[in-house]
C-alpha cells in the first residue's frame, strides 16, 4: 500500500470510525428525535433505515475509499469518473455545515461541565437563558474548536485514538449506569413504554424523514467521512463485518441514551410527556435535576464527569467533520495542513454565528423560517440540521446509483472480496447489490420528494 499510511489494526479502524459516528448525534439529537417522533414508531422506522439503508451505504463509502486511497473528492477521479467528484464536494459542504452547528452544542455540553461543577443544577431549568448567552457560549465553542483544530492539525493517530478507545466505552457504561437508575424513578414504566411500544397511529410523515435524517447524520453517511477514513483501511479487513460493528456499536449508544432519557422525561412530567420541549434543549433541560437527586457530592461528580464524556463523544466527531474539508485541502489545493486547519476552523466558527444566536440572542435567527407545513417558526440551527439531511441523502442516492451502475457492482464486489473471499458469489453479495441498486436509491427519492413537498411546500401526500 502507498505511503499515505494505514490504520494499524481493524480494531483501530473500528474504533476510530466508531468515535465518528458516536457522537451528540446519539445522545442529544436521538432522544429529542424520538421524543418529537411519538416514540417507539419512530424507533422502530430508525432502526430498519439504520440497518437496511444506511449499512450497505456505508459499507459502499468505505469500499470506494479503500479502492482508490484518496480523499473524498480525489477518490472519484481516481475511479476514472471526474464529474463524480461533485459528489465528494458535497459531503465536504455538508461536512463544514455540520460542524458549524455541531460546535454550538458541544459548547452547550462543555459549558455543563463548568456549570455543574459549581453546583449549578437549576441549569436545566435556565436553559434557555443559558443559550442565550451568546458570548459565554461563544467563548466556549471557541476553546472546542481550538482543541478539535489542534487535534487534526497534528494527525489523528496517537492520542485521540487512544483515549477514545478509554472513553468511548467508559461513557457506554455511564449510561447503562443512568439508564439502570432512572428505571427506578416513579413513572419510568411510563417513559419506557413510550420508548419501547409502539403507537402506529401517531405515524406522520415527518416522523419519516426525521427517522432518515438521524440515521444519516448518527452514522455519518453521506458526508465523506467513510469514504476518507476507508482510504486507510487494509486490504485484508473484512469491510463488511467492520460496518456491520460500526453501525451496531452506533446503534447500540443511541438505544441506551433512550432507556436513560425517557423513564427520566416520564419522571418529570409526571407520565404524561407535557411540558417537555421535544427540541434540542431535551437533555440539557432534564438531565441535571437527576444528577441532584445523587446528592451534592455525587451529584457534581457524576454529573461534571457525564457531560464531560459527552464533550470527548463529540471531540472525536468534530474532528472527522474537520479531517473531512481539510484533507481535501491539503490534497487537492496542495495546500500546509496547519494553514487549511487555521483557515477552515475560523470559516467554520463565522458560519456558526447565526446558530449560535439564533436561540434568543437575535430574534431574526431564532425564528428564522417558516416552514410551509408548521406553524411555529424555525430556528436557524435547526433549519440547518434539516439542510444538511437534504445532502446527505441526495449525497447517498448519488452514493448508490453511482457504486451500482457507473461504477459496476462487479467492481464494488471485487473490491468487499479481497478481504473477505466468500463474498463472491454468497447470499450476501446478492442481497447488499438488491440494496445498492434499487431499494436505497428508491427510499431514498421518494422520502426526498416527500420532504421537500411537505416540509417546505406544505403538501402532505400521506
Ligand atoms: N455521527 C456524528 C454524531 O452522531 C456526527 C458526524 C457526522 C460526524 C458526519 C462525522 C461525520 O454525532
Amino acid at each position: 500500500m502507498s505511503s499515505r499510511g494505514n490504520f494499524n489494526s481493524k480494531f483501530g479502524f473500528i474504533a476510530a470510525a466508531a468515535g465518528t459516528a458516536v457522537g451528540l448525534g446519539n445522545i442529544w439529537r436521538f432522544p429529542f428525535e424520538v421524543a418529537n417522533g411519538g416514540g417507539a414508531a419512530f424507533l422502530l422506522i430508525y432502526l430498519g433505515f439504520c440497518f437496511i439503508i444506511c449499512l450497505p451505504l456505508m459499507l459502499t463509502e468505505i469500499a470506494i475509499g479503500r479502492h482508490a486511497e484518496k480523499d473524498a473528492s480525489g477518490a472519484f477521479k481516481h475511479l476514472g469518473f471526474s464529474n463524480w467528484s461533485i459528489l465528494g464536494k458535497m459531503g465536504i459542504v455538508a461536512s463544514i455545515i455540520g460542524l458549524s452547528l455541531y460546535f454550538v452544542i458541544a459548547a452547550w455540553a462543555f459549558g455543563y461541565i463548568i456549570e455543574i461543577l459549581i453546583g449549578n443544577f437549576a441549569i436545566g431549568s435556565q436553559f434557555s437563558d443559558y443559550v442565550k448567552n451568546v458570548f459565554k457560549i461563544g467563548l466556549y465553542g471557541l476553546v472546542f474548536l481550538s482543541v478539535t483544530a489542534f487535534i487534526v492539525s497534528k494527525g489523528i493517530s496517537g492520542g485521540i485514538e487512544k483515549a477514545a478507545k478509554i472513553l468511548m466505552p467508559t461513557l457506554l457504561i455511564m449510561i447503562i449506569l443512568l439508564g439502570i437508575y432512572s428505571l427506578t424513578l416513579p413513572h419510568a414504566f411510563e417513559g419506557i413504554v413510550f420508548y419501547l411500544v409502539p403507537d402506529f397511529s401517531q405515524l406522520k410523515l415527518t416522523v419519516i424523514y426525521s427517522a432518515i435524517g438521524q440515521a444519516f447524520f448518527s452514522l455519518s453517511i453521506g458526508m465523506a467521512a467513510h469514504i476518507t477514513y476507508g482510504s486507510y483501511v487494509s486490504k485484508n479487513d473484512n469491510i463488511v463485518s467492520s460496518a456491520s460493528l460500526i453501525t451496531i456499536i452506533d446503534v447500540a449508544v443511541a438505544f441506551f441514551a433512550g432507556l436513560m432519557i425517557f423513564p427520566i422525561v416520564a419522571f418529570i412530567s409526571n407520565g404524561t410527556f407535557e411540558n417537555i420541549s421535544g427540541g434540542p434543549g431535551l437533555i440539557f433541560e432534564t438531565l441535571p435535576g437527576v444528577f441532584e437527586s445523587f446528592g451534592d457530592v455525587a451529584g457534581v461528580v457524576i454529573g461534571a464527569f457525564f457531560f464531560l464524556l459527552l464533550s470527548f463523544a463529540a471531540l472525536t466527531s468534530a474532528i472527522a467533520l474537520l479531517e473531512v474539508p481539510v484533507t481535501y485541502l491539503v490534497d487537492e489545493h496542495k495546500i500546509k495542513r496547519k494553514k487549511a486547519v487555521v483557515f477552515m476552523t475560523v470559516f467554520i466558527f463565522i458560519l456558526g454565528i447565526p446558530s449560535l444566536i439564533g436561540n434568543g440572542y437575535s430574534e431574526f435567527f431564532t425564528n428564522f423560517i417558516h416552514y410551509g407545513s408548521q406553524n411555529e417558526a424555525t430556528n436557524f440551527l435547526t433549519f440547518l440540521i434539516h439542510t444538511n439531511d437534504l445532502i446527505m441523502i441526495s449525497g447517498g442516492v448519488l452514493i448508490s446509483v453511482f457504486a451500482a451502475f457507473i461504477w459496476k457492482k462487479s467492481n464494488l464486489t471485487n473490491e468487499i472480496a479481497t478481504g473477505f473471499p466468500n463474498y463472491r458469489d454468497s447470499w450476501l453479495e446478492k442481497i447488499i447489490g438488491i440494496l445498492i441498486s434499487y431499494i436505497c436509491p428508491l427510499v431514498l427519492i421518494i422520502v426526498l420528494f416527500l420532504t421537500i413537498l411537505d416540509r417546505y411546500l406544505g403538501i402532505a401526500l400521506i
